[in-house]
């Protein structure tokens, strides 16, 4: 990456301005987090409610403990998943410059370190972290490449970093006193977690959920149908693995080799490829309900929600 190109950048993020940068989950719109009118930017141009509260990006721990309390198990899960795909849910100090507008008032703010060399590179030369919800608008798919950016939102400054590595968001984790609650399933998978602290008890269905688990969110313009064994006339299909499924219009494979990793890196992508095509609706093949499956089926879920009045988020 030009290096030029990550001064522009610092020196927007510097003046309040947007930056569109790339993360290994998907793209960010990150705006310096101790500045009001920035955050007030970001929910502006992303049409979302101040209800549903941003994630902020830090370069390393260090930076993270100036502004919030870690717990025990923060650590413990901070010291194996960081940097990388694993939000945490962590209590601001009193002395933090955090804006209010991050976290909707609440001192909860969801925090992580983005394993991408362009997103840590300039971090690491701010002197603030970066709120940094995904670039998309409210509602629809998240961008893991440039192309599939939204129009509006190629007018903001935007660093191209290629198509994100991993292309499911970060898993948004809230420790307990005897493991931790997942308020949204992502890149991280519950299997990870549990393979390396055995001993967490992990709570899915953490009765206080992520605004980013409202009912519509993460959707095509395009209805989708999943779970299909058929295809109708005049759909697309987002297929999976090797079977007897086709669209008369066009077909996506997440993966031909049923491998859950090349699928996610692949499902917003095609998703983007399908909504763009002259079809009524998207079929959508099975996707197993394991690991990164569970993630993909959760998005897919969403997306097929009808009422967009009701959960415009
Ligand atoms: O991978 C990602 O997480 C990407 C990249 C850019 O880092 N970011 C992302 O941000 O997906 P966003 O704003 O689209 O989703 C953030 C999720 C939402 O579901 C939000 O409700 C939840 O995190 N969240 C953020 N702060 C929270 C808080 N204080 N309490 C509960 N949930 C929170
Ligand atoms: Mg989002």
């Amino acid at each position: 990456m030009h290096q030029k190109t990550i001064d522009e950048a610092k020196k927007r993020l510097f003046n309040g301005q947007l930056v569109i940068f790339p993360t290994e989950t998907v793209y960010g719109i990150g705006a310096n987090a101790n500045n009001l009118q920035a955050i007030e930017l970001i929910y502006e141009i992303k049409e979302r409610p101040i209800s549903n509260p941003l994630i902020c990006h830090f370069a390393n721990l260090n930076q993270i403990e100036k502004d919030f309390i870690l717990k025990e198990k923060d650590y413990e899960l901070a010291s194996v998943f960081w940097p990388g795909p694993l939000t945490l849910i962590l209590e601001k100090k009193q002395s933090s410059q955090i804006s209010h507008l991050v976290s909707n008032n609440q001192k909860l703010v969801g925090c992580r370190i983005p394993n991408n060399k362009i997103a840590l590179n300039l971090l690491s030369i701010l002197d603030f972290p970066l709120a940094a919800p995904s670039a998309n608008i409210a509602t629809r798919t998240s961008t893991t490449s440039i192309k599939d950016l939204d129009d509006n939102l190629k007018k903001i400054f935007y660093i191209d970093g290629g198509a994100s590595v991993l292309g499911l968001e970060s898993t948004v984790i809230q420790t307990t006193s005897d493991g931790c609650k997942i308020l949204r399933l992502g890149s991280l998978t519950i299997e990870e977690i549990k393979n390396k602290f055995s001993h967490y008890i992990i709570n899915i269905n953490g009765s206080k959920i992520s605004p980013g688990n409202q009912k519509k969110h993460y959707s095509p313009v395009k209805p989708i149908r999943i779970n299909v064994d058929y295809v109708k006339e005049n759909e697309t299909l987002l297929n999976y693995g090797k079977n007897k499924l086709n669209s008369n219009i066009k077909n996506m494979n997440l993966s031909k080799d049923e491998d859950l990793i090349e699928a996610s890196h692949n499902f917003y992508h095609y998703l983007n490829i399908l909504d763009k095509t002259d079809c009524a609706s998207i079929a959508v093949a099975p996707i197993p309900e394991v690991g990164l499956g569970k993630t993909i089926n959760d998005r897919l879920k969403r997306a097929t929600y009808k009422d967009k009045k009701l959960f415009n988020n």
